[in-house]
């Protein structure tokens, strides 16, 4: 049996004709870049969030980064970051001018909340916490010490459309929650896009001229902006799929309960999962196993695709170089870097096929 880390066309054709009818209402309004599809998703998804403003933009990474700069965070500024993070959270740090300080990860895969103390420094202005692979980070004691210290936190909430952490959504709890809705990802579009959702009017207001050339009004450039504008295609298509997000993420809870509850394997360390309700939306299933090579190898070999989510944390990236770190810095997101793999995990996942990942899973052995 061969079985793909992700299969996509299967929730497209789920909901075919809404998306199709969707699609086919954008090209004939013969409107389509920030209109009024884009207005609609911004109030539709603010309001899943349960946050006063959405600012639709490009992709993930402008969500983060326009987020940062709006937030007046640049040159001789620090930002608490996650060292087992993306290398998308940390670009927005320094495509700002300013710096990145890692904190390692707690169990959970999220920045741990108990090292925060320790990295913050007189320059420190956000936390950036990320919800890695869709569980939500301790959001109490990173928004106390925030309070405590007077730091802006901005959420990555690339990997965790959905997720709560105890009732509230992620992204409604820092000054901004950064959204990518990446083809792949829980509410993916059918290209790239992003969305930034806050409660600060202030800030919302700064966003929309940030994405549209610093301009409120056409042609009168207030600030330094970019392009960073959504389209209604996009925005048309992530109305149809957001109003099935629920069920799209109950069934990838559905798929990670049987593979936590089935794989059963000293070799490999399921996920560790907070006693929360609806705090993990299972962007990606990611065990840890210390013959990581060996097991995706072997997975490959029985026809099973596998990903590593991510092989290389940021300070050892070679575009990050200059930031003058080793191995060794960040020892526990360099374990996690070596053992961490992502198994299959999609909408559409047939019950043969997950059988089958839980038995390949069961009948790997170590010497
Ligand atoms: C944790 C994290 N942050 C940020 C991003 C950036 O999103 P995008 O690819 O839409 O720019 C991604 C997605 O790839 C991500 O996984």
């Amino acid at each position: 049996m061969k079985i793909d880390l992700s299969v996509l066309n299967i929730q497209y054709k789920l909901h075919q004709q809404e998306y199709e009818a969707a699609a086919l209402r954008v090209l004939c309004s013969g409107w389509y870049v920030l209109g009024p599809e884009v207005e609609a998703f911004e109030n539709e998804f603010a309001a899943y969030v349960g946050c006063k403003y959405c600012v639709g933009v490009n992709s993930g990474l402008d969500a983060l980064t326009l987020s940062i700069n709006a937030l007046g965070i640049g040159a001789g500024d620090e930002v608490l970051v996650p060292a087992n993070t993306y290398i998308a959270t940390v670009l927005a740090i320094t495509k700002n001018g300013a710096k990145p300080v890692f904190v390692e990860p707690d169990v959970y895969y999220g920045i741990d909340a108990d090292r925060i103390e320790a990295a913050i420094t007189k320059k420190t202005k956000a936390i950036m916490p990320v919800h890695l692979y869709g569980q939500a980070c301790d959001m109490d004691k990173i928004m106390n010490i925030a309070d405590k210290y007077n730091l802006r936190v901005v959420e990555d909430c690339a990997q965790s459309h959905g997720a709560k952490y105890k009732g509230t959504m992620t992204g409604a709890f820092g000054n901004a929650g950064c959204f990518s809705f990446y083809p792949t990802k829980n509410l993916g579009a059918f290209g790239d896009a992003g969305a930034v959702v806050t409660d600060d009017e202030g800030l919302y207001k700064k966003l929309k001229m940030l994405r549209n050339y610093g301009s409120k009004k056409k042609y009168y450039n207030q600030i330094e902006g970019v392009n960073s504008r959504l389209d209604e295609m996009q925005a048309a298509l992530l109305r149809v799929k957001l109003s099935h997000l629920d069920e799209l993420n109950a069934e990838r809870v559905a798929i990670a309960n049987r593979y936590t509850t089935e794989i059963k394997n000293p070799a490999i360390q399921l996920p560790f999962v907070r006693v929360i309700e609806n705090n993990h939306v299972y962007h990606q299933y990611v065990i840890r196993t210390k013959k990581r090579d060996e097991f995706q190898k072997y997975l490959a070999d029985n026809g099973i695709k596998t990903v590593i989510h991510y092989p290389i944390p940021p300070h050892l990236a070679e575009c990050y170089q200059h930031l003058g770190y080793g191995k060794g810095n960040f020892p526990i997101a360099e374990k996690y870097a070596d053992e961490v793999l992502s198994l299959p995990m999609f909408n559409g996942m047939t019950e043969p096929e997950i059988n089958y990942v839980i038995k390949c899973c069961n009948l790997f052995r170590v010497d």
